[in-house]
């Protein structure tokens, strides 16, 4: 082997390999051409490489600069047809995958508000026009504001009202009742007070079609002073002709909460017979609603209030129940299900 050869040969291989390299097509063939043209063992530059060793020493260093030349060319030729690839195979992509200008839109899903929101903006809605404002409150509590502040201290028996679920933290708990917003609202703001609380409670029931271990309440709070029985009896039955229709019936039955005094419960006129007496009213001809009841002094004082100088009525209502006398909706399970042929009905 001689230096005029040896150099032939190479001139041979790069316009053998840039030949090839310019009519692949693919990334893929490429790769192939890499590893047969330039792979370290057994590649065709590597073989010829071998034949720098039978030269005479003198004439080496002058084919290494040429062997040095041509990879760095065709490695840079492999280089340019790999980039071409790569773009020739994002443009197919795009081709297919692109988008149609002219193609129409999607349809937008419209939601519906939940019924239960739906309720409670309702309620809102009604008590809003007496000047009440909505706040919130969390749905841990401690035993102190679901209980206690509230004229229900630990071993009373009026406990077992409240079938209560226990958080393992700082003997927290999740409220049954949106009662302690009460407490927490005449921390937060002087009297005149006219305050609403929608929010989910938790009890710990058997589930069924009208308990729920998770379900939503709306508590009402009013604190001014000369608050009186007959403002509570007035607004509540706006309330029940506002949500019921205007010829419903209306009752006060004697009631009993630790918080309040005196209590009672809200009724309406069946609205299934209205009030001839039916199954769905056990034969009374009144359906239950809310408890309500003058703010018990104790509660006030624990929130903060001087019960010499205010009076206060609160009730507490069971917003599902509401739902479901508004809708005839027999089951209360519906309301968590999700179930969008339920939702649907109420768009
Ligand atoms: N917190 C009571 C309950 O969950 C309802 C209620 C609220 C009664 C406010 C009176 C006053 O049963």
């Amino acid at each position: 082997m001689d230096r005029e050869t040896l150099t032939a040969q190479l001139r041979a291989f790069r316009d053998e390999a840039l030949r090839e390299l310019a009519a692949a097509r693919g990334e893929d063939a490429l790769e192939a051409l890499d590893v047969h043209y330039l792979g370290r063992r057994g590649g065709v530059l590597s073989g010829l490489m071998r034949g720098i060793g039978a030269l005479p020493a003198e004439d080496r260093p002058a084919v290494g600069a040429v062997v040095n030349e041509i990879r760095s060319e065709v490695e840079g030729a492999l280089a340019a047809a790999r980039a071409a690839a790569r773009a020739d195979a994002l443009a197919v992509r795009l081709d297919h995958e692109g988008e149609d200008m002219t193609a129409p839109g999607r349809p937008i899903a419209r939601g519906v508000p939940h019924p239960i929101v739906e309720t409670v903006a309702r309620i809102a809605e009604v008590f809003g026009q007496f000047g009440f404002v909505t706040y919130e409150g969390p749905e841990v509590e401690s035993d102190i504001t679901n209980f206690q502040m509230l004229n229900i201290p630990p071993d009373h028996p009026a406990r077992d009202l409240w079938d209560t679920l226990y958080v393992d933290l700082d003997g927290g708990l999740l409220r049954t009742h949106t009662s302690p917003g009460q407490i927490r609202v005449m921390h937060a703001e002087q009297p005149p007070i006219r305050a609403l609380l929608p929010g989910r409670c938790f009890r710990y029931e058997a589930v069924d079609a009208s308990h729920a271990s998770e379900f939503f309440q709306v508590e009402g709070l009013m604190v001014d002073e000369g608050t009186s029985m007959a403002d509570l009896r007035g607004q509540l039955d706006e309330f029940g002709h506002a949500m019921f229709g205007r010829g419903r019936a209306t009752r006060f039955r004697p009631g009993y909460y630790p918080f309040t005094e005196p209590s009672v419960a809200f009724d309406i006129g069946c609205v299934m017979c209205d009030g001839s007496g039916c199954p769905a009213c056990s034969r009374t001809g009144w359906m239950t609603i809310l408890g309500a009841g003058m703010v018990h002094p104790v509660v006030l004082q624990y929130g903060g209030i001087d019960p010499e100088r205010y009076q206060g009525f609160a009730f507490g209502m069971g917003v599902e129940r509401i739902a479901m006398l508004r809708h005839g909706i027999g089951d209360l399970r519906l309301f968590l299900e999700n179930d969008l042929r339920f939702l649907e009905q109420f768009r």
